[in-house]
C-alpha cells in the first residue's frame, strides 16, 4: 500500500515537474488569474473556476476586465490550453487545485471567511485520492487546518482523509500566501519567493515541485500556520510603519518640517531603515483588512494586539485629517466647505492600478459630501463609480479640463498620467495627500 502510495506521489511530482499537471484555480481575480497567466506561460493546462458568470464569459471569449492584463495575454494563453467554467465537477480532473478567493472583513470588522467556506464545500465533492489543495487566500492563522481541512474530509464521498505522514494517501493540503503587489514592477512575480506549509511532508513536496516549476524560490516551512502568520507578519509591518509616518506628519506639519524630505534623508542609511511614506489612508483588498484578521484569532488566547489596533486607529483617521486641511486651505481663503466646488484627483487606492477597494479616496468624497461640498472626480481607470460595500457614490467621470471652476482640486491618488505642473497651473488651490506636487511652487498648494 505504501510503496504504491509512494509511487502515485513519485508520478504526480514528475507530472509538476514536467508541467503535465493540470492545475485548477478557483478565482479569477487579481490574485487568481494572473497567477493562471504565470502557470499557462510556463507550459501548464490550467483551468480557472469562477462563481461569476460574466467574469467566465469574458476570459472565455479572450477577453480581459483587469486593466493591467491585456486580452492578447488570455488569448494566448487560451492556446496553452486555458479556459474558465463554473462547474466544480471539472475540479476531479485535477491535480492540483489553488484556491484565490476573497478574504473581506465583515460589518463588525471580523474575519469573513464565507467564500473559503463556500469554494471548499463546492470542490469537496469532486476530490479525489493525491490530489493538492492549497489556499492562497490571506487568512488568519489556523484556517488552513480549522476551516480547509474538515470540509474537505467530510465532504467528499469517498471518505478521503488529509495525508500526514510521508508515504500517506489521500488529500495533500498546503496554505502558501500570495504576496504580489499590484502595480509594482519592480520586482517579477516569479522572482517573489513561493512560502509553502502543507500538512504533512508530501503536501509540502508536491507544492514546492509545482511552485518551483514558476517560482525561482520555494521556501518551505513547517506548517500552514506557519507560512498564514507569515503573510500576515509582512501585512502589518506594512500597516504599522505606514502608520508611524502617518502620524509623524502630523507632527512634522505643525512644526513646518517636511516629512518627505526627513524620509528621503532617513533613507540614504544603508541599513536598518526602511522608508514608507505617508498618504490619505489605507486602501486594498490587504493592508486596512488582513492585520484584523489577526486582532480577531488572537481573542481566542486573551490577547490583545496593541500595535495593530493603534495603527487602525491611526490609518482609519488619515481621510478626516485630509478633510479637516481641505477645509483649513478653504477657510484660509475665506470660503467654506459647504457648496465648494471640489475636484478628487483620483479613486484608485494607490498609483497606477485600476482597484479601488478599501480606497481612501471613497471615504474623502463622502465625508467631502456629508459636509456639503459639491463633488466631482476624475480617474482614468474608472468612467464610472456606483455602490460598493461600504460606499454608494452613483458618480461619472469628470474630465480634466477648465480646473479653474474648481475651489480646490485634491491629489488623492497620483496615477502617473497626471500632469501636476498643469494641475497645478490651472487650479486655484491644490490640496496634495501625495506629494505629488514635490518641486513645484507655488502658493496654491497645500500639502497633507
Ligand atoms: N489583490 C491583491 O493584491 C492581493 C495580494 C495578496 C493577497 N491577496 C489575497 O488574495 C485573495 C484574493 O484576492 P483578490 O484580490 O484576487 O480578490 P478578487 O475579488 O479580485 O477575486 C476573487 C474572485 O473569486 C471569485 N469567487 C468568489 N467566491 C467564489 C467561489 N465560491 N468559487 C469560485 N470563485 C469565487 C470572485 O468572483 C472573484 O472573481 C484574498 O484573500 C486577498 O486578501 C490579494
Amino acid at each position: 500500500m505504501a510503496s504504491s502510495t509512494s509511487g502515485r506521489l513519485a508520478e504526480l511530482k514528475r507530472k509538476m515537474e514536467t508541467r503535465d499537471a493540470r492545475v485548477g484555480i478557483v478565482g479569477m481575480g487579481y490574485v487568481g488569474l494572473p497567477l493562471a497567466l504565470l502557470f499557462s506561460g510556463e507550459r501548464f493546462r490550467v483551468t480557472g473556476f469562477d462563481i461569476a458568470e460574466d467574469k467566465v464569459a469574458t476570459l472565455n471569449a479572450g477577453g480581459s476586465y483587469i486593466v493591467r492584463i491585456s486580452p492578447a495575454s488570455i488569448q494566448e494563453a487560451q492556446k496553452a490550453g486555458f479556459s474558465v467554467t463554473s462547474d466544480y465537477s471539472q475540479i476531479a480532473q485535477m491535480d492540483a487545485v489553488i484556491i484565490c478567493v476573497p478574504t473581506p472583513l465583515n460589518e463588525h470588522h471580523e474575519p469573513d471567511l464565507s467564500y473559503v467556506v463556500g469554494t471548499v464545500q463546492s470542490i469537496a465533492p469532486h476530490m479525489h485520492d493525491g490530489q493538492l489543495i492549497i489556499l492562497e487566500s490571506t487568512t488568519y492563522p489556523g484556517t488552513t487546518e480549522e476551516v480547509v481541512v474538515p470540509i474537505l474530509e467530510s465532504g467528499n464521498p469517498s471518505g478521503l482523509r488529509v495525508a500526514r505522514a510521508a508515504e500517506e494517501s489521500g488529500l495533500h493540503v498546503v496554505f502558501s500566501p500570495e504576496r504580489e503587489d499590484p502595480g509594482n514592477d519592480t520586482v517579477a512575480r516569479h522572482d517573489i519567493p513561493k512560502v509553502v506549509g502543507g500538512c504533512g511532508l508530501a503536501a509540502a513536496d508536491l507544492a514546492s515541485a509545482l511552485y518551483g516549476a514558476i517560482f525561482r524560490r520555494v521556501v518551505r516551512v513547517g506548517s500552514p500556520s506557519v507560512a498564514e502568520m507569515t503573510k500576515l507578519l509582512e501585512n502589518i509591518y506594512r500597516c504599522v510603519n505606514i502608520a508611524l509616518v502617518n502620524e509623524l506628519k502630523q507632527l512634522c506639519m505643525r512644526m513646518d518640517i517636511d516629512i518627505h524630505e526627513v524620509i528621503d534623508a532617513a533613507k540614504t542609511k544603508p541599513f536598518g531603515f526602511q522608508p514608507f511614506y505617508p498618504g490619505p489612508g489605507l486602501g486594498g483588498h490587504c493592508i486596512p483588512i488582513d492585520p484584523f484578521y489577526l486582532s480577531w484569532k488572537a481573542r481566542e488566547f486573551d490577547f490583545r494586539t496593541r500595535f495593530i489596533e493603534l495603527a487602525g486607529e491611526i490609518n482609519t483617521a488619515m481621510p478626516y485629517f485630509v478633510l479637516d486641511n481641505i477645509t483649513a486651505a478653504l477657510n484660509q481663503r475665506e470660503k467654506s466647505l459647504k457648496s465648494a466646488k471640489i475636484l478628487v484627483l483620483g479613486l484608485a487606492y494607490k498609483r497606477d492600478i485600476d482597484d479601488l477597494r478599501e480606497s481612501p479616496s471613497l471615504t474623502i468624497i463622502e465625508l467631502l459630501r456629508a459636509k456639503g461640498a459639491i463633488v466631482a472626480y476624475n480617474d482614468p481607470f474608472f468612467p464610472t463609480v456606483g455602490r460598493g460595500r461600504h460606499y454608494d457614490l452613483n458618480m461619472q467621470c469628470t474630465p480634466l479640463d477648465n480646473l479653474a471652476q474648481y475651489d480646490a482640486v485634491v491629489i488623492v491618488t497620483d496615477h502617473s498620467s497626471y500632469d501636476f505642473p498643469a494641475i497645478v497651473q490651472q487650479a486655484q488651490l491644490v490640496v496634495d495627500t501625495r506629494n505629488a506636487t514635490k518641486g513645484i511652487d507655488s502658493p496654491k498648494i497645500v500639502r497633507c
